[in-house]
């Protein structure tokens, strides 16, 4: 038997980070969301208030206080840290969302490598990065794998459980647990780029980008298209954003990197544009937000 899950530290509090947190306290686990940066967290907060709201009214209908107690025991059950190896002193699992980077996950988890109890287990939620590498930094091997959520995190019922050839098989069975007590449905897979979901989809969005980018169709149509031809709920472009442009980046180039032969993993020089343009607007804001 596995041993259950019950104290959960999630590292990263951003759109991912902030999704695993809320719904593993509404499934009645302790939680700790870490960040380094504490306006993360408490944007994070403002997120998660306002979700788990939507959250309980798709639940609980015109039951107001049945509502009302499902999201004062979920928050009350969410604690806060810019303290990460602090706050892995008592996790009986680790979920890393962090910048995906594989130098600053390894960095992460070599530090609490050395400050969580033995028995706890790792795991990333990184999109494209290899498990093995970022295992690598720890000496826990067998208590190290993928779980790999989807964003809305509250509402997108996928879980990818991925491992590495040393997971042990209890490690295994524990996070297959553990996800199923999340309310999610997982899949298996081996520790291979984009695991299932992201190796199908990522290079379904560059391609879109890359019709855009041809002029052959645009930005508007081609999302038409795929909703009302192919049944997607969003269009390739919409769903770019939603994920990210930089984390479609940091994809599509990590895999460019690792297969510079593969065709479809080649960088697309319009989202490249679409990014630097994006930081140096942010820079532009934050800049006049500090002459404020
Ligand atoms: N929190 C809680 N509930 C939410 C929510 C959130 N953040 N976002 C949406 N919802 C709920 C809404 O309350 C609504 O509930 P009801 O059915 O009770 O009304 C329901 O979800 C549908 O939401 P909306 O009506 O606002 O909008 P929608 O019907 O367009 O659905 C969507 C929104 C669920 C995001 C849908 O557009 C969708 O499924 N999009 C595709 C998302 C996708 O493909 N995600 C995977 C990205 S890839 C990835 O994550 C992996 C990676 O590594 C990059
Ligand atoms: P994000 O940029 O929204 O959030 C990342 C957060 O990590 C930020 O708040 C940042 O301050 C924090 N952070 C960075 N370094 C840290 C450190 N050393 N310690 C603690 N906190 C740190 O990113 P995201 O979209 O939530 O993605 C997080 C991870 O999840 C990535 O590995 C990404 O590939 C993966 N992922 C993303 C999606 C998606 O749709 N965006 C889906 C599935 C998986």
């Amino acid at each position: 038997m596995s041993a259950a899950i019950k104290n959960v530290t999630v590292i990263g509090s951003g759109l991912m980070g902030a999704g695993i947190a809320q719904v593993a306290a509404q499934t009645g686990h302790i939680v700790t969301m870490v960040d380094i940066d504490e306006m993360a967290v408490n944007k994070a907060e403002k997120r998660i208030g306002d979700s788990i709201k939507r959250v309980a009214k798709k639940k609980f209908g015109d039951d107001g206080d049945g509502a009302a107690e499902f999201i004062s025991g979920s928050i009350s059950r969410l604690g806060t840290s810019t303290d990460a190896v602090a706050a892995v002193g008592s996790a009986d699992l680790v979920v890393e969302a962090i910048v995906e980077n594989l130098n600053v996950k390894k960095k992460l988890f070599a530090e609490l490598d050395k400050a969580a109890p033995s028995h706890t287990i790792f795991a990333s939620n990184t999109s494209s990065l290899s498990i093995t590498a970022i295992a690598d930094a720890t000496t826990r091997k067998d208590r190290f794998g993928g779980l790999h959520f989807f964003n809305p995190v509250p509402v997108m019922k996928l879980l990818e459980v991925v491992r590495i050839p040393e997971t042990s098989q209890e490690t295994y069975e524990s996070m297959c647990d553990w996800g199923k007590a999340m309310g999610k449905v997982t899949v298996e897979c081996k520790d291979t780029p984009g695991f299932i979901v992201n190796r199908l989809l990522i290079p379904y969005t560059l391609e879109a980008i890359r019709l855009l980018e041809r002029g052959d169709a645009s930005a508007r149509d081609i999302d038409t298209a795929m909703k009302l031809g192919a049944g997607y709920p969003m269009g390739p472009i919409e769903l770019s954003d939603y994920v990210g442009l930089d984390t479609s980046k940091f994809i599509i180039d990590g895999w460019h990197k690792s297969f510079p032969d593969v065709e479809l993993f080649k960088p697309s020089p319009m989202l490249e544009k679409l990014v630097v343009k994006i930081a140096e607007t942010t820079e532009e804001t934050l800049a006049t937000m500090n002459d404020w």
